[in-house]
């Protein structure tokens, strides 16, 4: 019951314990200084040099004394502590929480003044001009909303992702826009502050939404082009109007599913969420753009 009135607020519990531990200190101080008093009305001699208590008083009245401020002791902690242990896991449950939201708020603002200009205020990605190999193009930054469910779908587990997510936020992407931030490799931010934007990034994950056509060229026009380009003769991505010469049907296919991570270089970026009809409809579009 107490453990339970204690956890509904862990702020009101630290203030009961203060107020209690105040008001334990003041009772000892007006009982130390009336029992001066008393002392010093009874008769002016120093406590030192007053007679002690004869070995029948020792033996009775003093022992009592002693052995019931002990019980009272005893039974203090013996209440206290468990009501401690008690409490202590929502305690610490209820501090994690606001650290947690603390460190996801922080990593917010971080966000917001050095990724948004490229990823998008709410994270849903944009496109800027880079230059590659002398040619201003459009280069499509990811949206950083999808990314565990579009590596998810991509064939990739948890822990593979968030560290992807941490290489690329630490080392950036040579040859890509993508900014190096890690103070170990030379960026701004200490491990701290990248901590709370991948905290942050966790916070706001959702599904990536799975196409609604199977228009294969509508699905290219959408996805694809700004980086193969409009016509499918490259861009960011390589020409794919030749994508058959390369590679056979099957590996096709599989790229696109699971996309290619590069760190050095432009990455082909995952589409199995788009969805099988989706990925099989963007196939043949591709077959049916060979040149030969
Ligand atoms: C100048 C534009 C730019 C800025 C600023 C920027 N990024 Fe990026 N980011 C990119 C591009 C472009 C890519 C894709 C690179 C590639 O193709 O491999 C990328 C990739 C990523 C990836 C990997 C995405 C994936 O799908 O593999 C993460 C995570 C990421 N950025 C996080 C951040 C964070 C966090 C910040 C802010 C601290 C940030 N970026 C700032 C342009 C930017
Ligand atoms: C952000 C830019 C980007 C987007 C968007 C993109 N790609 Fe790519 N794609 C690339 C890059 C870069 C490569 C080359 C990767 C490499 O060299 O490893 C690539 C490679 C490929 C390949 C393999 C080419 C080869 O010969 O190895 C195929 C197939 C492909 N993309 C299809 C698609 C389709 C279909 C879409 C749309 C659903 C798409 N891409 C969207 C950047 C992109």
């Amino acid at each position: 019951m107490v453990a339970s009135i204690l956890a509904i607020n862990s702020r009101v519990g630290t203030a009961i314990a203060v107020i209690g531990g105040l008001a334990v200190f003041g009772l000892l101080l007006v009982v130390t200084a009336a029992g001066e008093l008393r002392g010093r009305r009874k008769a002016r001699i120093p406590s030192a040099f007053r007679p002690g208590p004869s070995d029948e008083e020792l033996e009775s009245k003093v022992l009592i004394r002693y052995m019931l401020l002990g019980g009272v002791a005893l039974l203090i902690i013996a209440l206290w502590l468990p009501a401690y242990w008690w409490h202590e896991p929502a305690r610490l449950a209820s501090k994690q929480k606001s650290i947690a939201t603390e460190t996801v708020d922080q990593g917010k603002q971080q966000f917001q003044t050095l990724c948004a200009q490229c990823h998008g205020l709410d994270a849903s990605g944009g496109a800027r001009d880079y230059v590659i190999d002398g040619i201003s193009r459009k280069y499509a930054e990811p949206p950083l909303k999808y990314i565990y469910d579009r590596y998810t779908k991509g064939g990739r587990n948890t822990d593979d992702i968030t560290q992807i997510i941490y290489d690329a936020i630490n080392r950036g992407r040579p040859g890509t826009p993508m900014p190096t931030w890690g103070l170990p490799f030379g960026g701004p931010l200490n491990s701290r502050q990248v901590d709370t934007i991948v905290a942050f990034l966790q916070s706001i994950q959702q599904p990536f939404p799975e196409a609604t056509t199977i228009d294969g060229a509508a699905l290219f026009e959408a996805n694809c082009a700004i980086c193969h380009g409009a016509n499918a003769k490259g861009g960011v991505g390589p020409n794919l109007t030749v994508e058959l010469q390369r590679n056979t049907r099957d590996e096709v296919t599989k790229t696109i599913m699971d996309g290619r991570l590069n760190i050095n270089r432009p990455s082909m970026p995952a589409w199995a969420g788009l969805g099988d009809p989706a990925i099989e409809a963007l196939v043949q579009f591709i077959e049916s753009i060979q040149v030969r």
